[in-house]
């Protein structure tokens, strides 16, 4: 090692020495992760004093940027996929004995990112009801089952869905306060069966005019993310998933600003013209889609 070297490592060392020997033992952890990787990225960057002070003025900015309606950290986070790491290794750790156990017959859906555009609380509704009704975009009919992963059907198991309306707009995004729009929470039947109206999800940027975006735009990186409608699917005994389900005609799948496109959540959305019956018996007087899936929970 050289002289350099020895005094650099010294200051990490320097660092570690003053932690407690008392403090949270999960915090200790944490925080000599974040200053051991902190100071070798540093160090393997050989970083500048300009350089460092550029990202503390982008961080700060983040920071600014938020407001009631707006966490652009959590943006940050997203489009770094930082979100999605963590999403990923949760579902792993949470569903550990379903993705070992070798009698299962299907496996737990997929999480994904919730996004900030969840609202606790949307009106609980009797299976098919239409929560696109009069919003921008084409009606789309969403059913299918919810089973643990041994197949088993699960009953009264609540499916909370939300989502962008046919230009990709949610009502939290609006100016003035529209309240709740194309959100609803749905319980299935006692066959496990789903099924409600809402519209086909078209693809919309995520917020690029912070900091964010301009970190988008020096990547040279778009801010898209493909056509999704959200779910929360959840009932007690059970690991409850956050996930969405993806059109499969949508541009940029394979390019989702926040990566969270898992295969496993692409549903081909079947396209249906206008004067034709939909499954509920509705004459339809415009052209309407229907996307089927099946939701698969492990047992908690
Ligand atoms: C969304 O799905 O709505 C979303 C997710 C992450 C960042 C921004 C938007
Ligand atoms: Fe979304």
């Amino acid at each position: 090692m050289t002289q350099q070297q020895h005094q650099t490592a010294d200051i990490t060392q320097a660092v570690l020495d003053r932690l407690a020997d008392d403090a949270d033992p999960r915090f200790r952890q944490i925080i000599t992760g974040v200053v051991r990787h902190a100071h070798a990225l540093i160090r393997e960057l050989d970083l500048e004093p300009d350089e460092w002070m550029a990202a503390i003025q982008f961080l700060t900015r983040v920071g600014q940027t938020c407001d009631a309606k707006r966490q652009e950290f959590i943006l940050l986070s997203d489009t770094l996929g930082i979100s999605m790491l963590v999403v990923q290794l949760d579902q792993a750790r949470r569903s550990k004995a379903a993705l070992a156990d070798k009698t299962a017959k299907a496996r737990p859906t997929e999480a994904t990112v919730q996004g900030p555009f969840y609202w606790e609380g949307a009106p609980v509704l009797p299976l098919g009801s239409d929560i696109g009704k009069g919003m921008p975009g084409e009606p789309a009919y969403y059913s299918g089952r919810i089973t643990d992963t041994h197949g088993k059907p699960i009953a009264n198991c609540c499916l909370d869905v939300w989502s962008g309306d046919g230009e990709g707009v949610y009502d939290m995004q609006m100016d003035g306060d529209v309240g709740m729009r194309l959100r609803g929470r749905f319980h299935t039947d006692s066959e496990g069966g789903y099924r409600f109206w809402s519209i086909k999800p078209f693809y919309y940027p995520v917020p690029a005019d912070g900091p964010v975006g301009d970190m988008l735009r020096a990547m040279g990186r778009h801010p898209n993310r493909p056509g999704h409608i959200h779910m929360m699917v959840y009932r007690d005994g059970y690991v409850p998933v956050t996930t969405h389900l993806f059109a499969a005609d949508s541009p940029y799948l394979d390019s989702d600003a926040v990566f969270g496109v898992r295969d496993s959540l692409i549903v081909p959305y079947e396209r249906h013209d206008k004067g034709t019956k939909a499954p509920d018996g509705r004459a339809m007087d415009r052209p309407w889609h229907a996307a089927k899936y099946d939701f698969v929970l492990a047992p908690a």
